[in-house]
């Protein structure tokens, strides 16, 4: 998908621009005070399929959605006790709260990899900010970077990486920050997940107790890390050509007309990762085994396979 990509000034036609590029189902880069992030509408599944094609990036991990305040945080997470609380002392800032999804609240599965919880932040950048409040709903954001390479910190590096393959970067000048926010879980007890710009001590006083470690020793910084991806209950039988003994078969391609669902009739690998995600939650709702059709491993293909794999031997994860 070679584009030229566009380099907006973050004036008021820059904002305007790539607040209507977002809106159409384009990517768009936007600078926020920690790293660049490489923005979609979270809404759209094929937007944020597009996320992971461009940066080509082997696997689905959950991405963080940015939104412009609390108050728009709340309609797509659940907010307790100290939620709120580390909202109300570092929003908008280098922070990063991941709590319970709110079901219904029409975000991609993509963004959060199936999972029942949503990572949010609310950036400082007083360009991020711009762009929220013109686009006026949540960006599902990731490093505008090329999987396993370096976050970028100007419009220049994210040019560099991905150039010709995004529809616009906004160019903000230098991120301040220039390290990711911190992550913290709360979920039960507030959990450093990732270190980040947002130094753990200031979050420690502002709790007034300490953190609690993740669960796991190390912080889930690498996506492959995250032990917690969505497995469904059902046995899951992969490259299957047809369905067998009552399985729920997952189609993909014109060749599987007998398919209870299908990831994409046209064999379209971004419909395909849209769909994911969302088609193993109804396949799983049927209490069926599952079984899913080859897919090519190409393009998001390899993450398509790569999510199924750990689905199919959830224990070995
Ligand atoms: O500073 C930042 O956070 C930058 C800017 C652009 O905002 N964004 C960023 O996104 O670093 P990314 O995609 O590179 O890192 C997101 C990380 C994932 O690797 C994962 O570890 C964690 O956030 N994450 C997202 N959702 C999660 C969830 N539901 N539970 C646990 N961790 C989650
Ligand atoms: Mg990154």
């Amino acid at each position: 998908m070679e584009t030229v990509t566009e380099r907006l000034l973050p004036d008021r036609q820059g904002i305007d621009r790539a607040a209507a590029l977002l809106r159409a189902g384009g990517l768009v880069a936007f600078p926020t005070e920690t790293v660049y992030g490489l923005g979609a509408d979270a809404r759209q599944g094929r937007a944020v399929a597009g996320i992971f094609a461009a940066k080509g990036r082997p696997h689905f991990n959950p991405l963080i959605v940015h939104v412009a305040d609390l108050e728009a945080a709340q309609r797509y997470g659940r907010f307790g006790d100290d939620a709120l609380a580390l909202a109300g002392a570092f929003w908008p800032g280098p922070l990063t709260l991941v709590v319970p999804l709110r079901a219904g609240a029409g975000l991609s599965d993509l963004v959060t990899a199936g999972l029942p919880t949503l990572a949010l932040r609310v950036p400082r950048s007083e360009v991020a900010q711009a762009l929220l409040r013109a686009f006026d709903g949540p960006l599902a954001a990731p490093s505008a970077n090329p999987s396993g390479r370096i976050s970028p910190t100007r419009a220049a590096h994210v040019l560099d990486g991905l150039g010709g393959r995004i529809a616009a970067v906004l160019d903000g000048g230098a991120a301040p920050v220039g390290l990711e926010s911190t992550i913290i879980g709360c979920l039960d007890t507030p959990r450093l997940l990732r270190p980040g710009g947002l130094p753990a001590e200031a979050i420690e006083a502002a709790l007034g107790y300490p953190l609690t470690p993740p669960p796991t020793a190390g912080a889930p910084t690498a996506p492959g890390q995250l032990k917690s991806h969505y497995a469904p209950e059902a046995p899951l039988r992969l490259n299957a050509e047809a369905a067998a003994g009552g399985e729920f078969l997952i189609g993909f391609g014109p060749d599987h007309p007998e398919a209870a669902l299908n990831l994409s009739p046209t064999g379209d690998l971004m419909e395909a990762a849209a769909n994911l995600f969302e088609y193993l939650h109804k396949a799983d709702a049927t209490g069926r085994p599952i079984a899913v059709a080859p897919i090519p491993m190409h393009g998001l293909g390899l993450a398509i396979n790569d999510r199924l794999t750990r689905a199919a031997h959830p224990r070995g994860d």
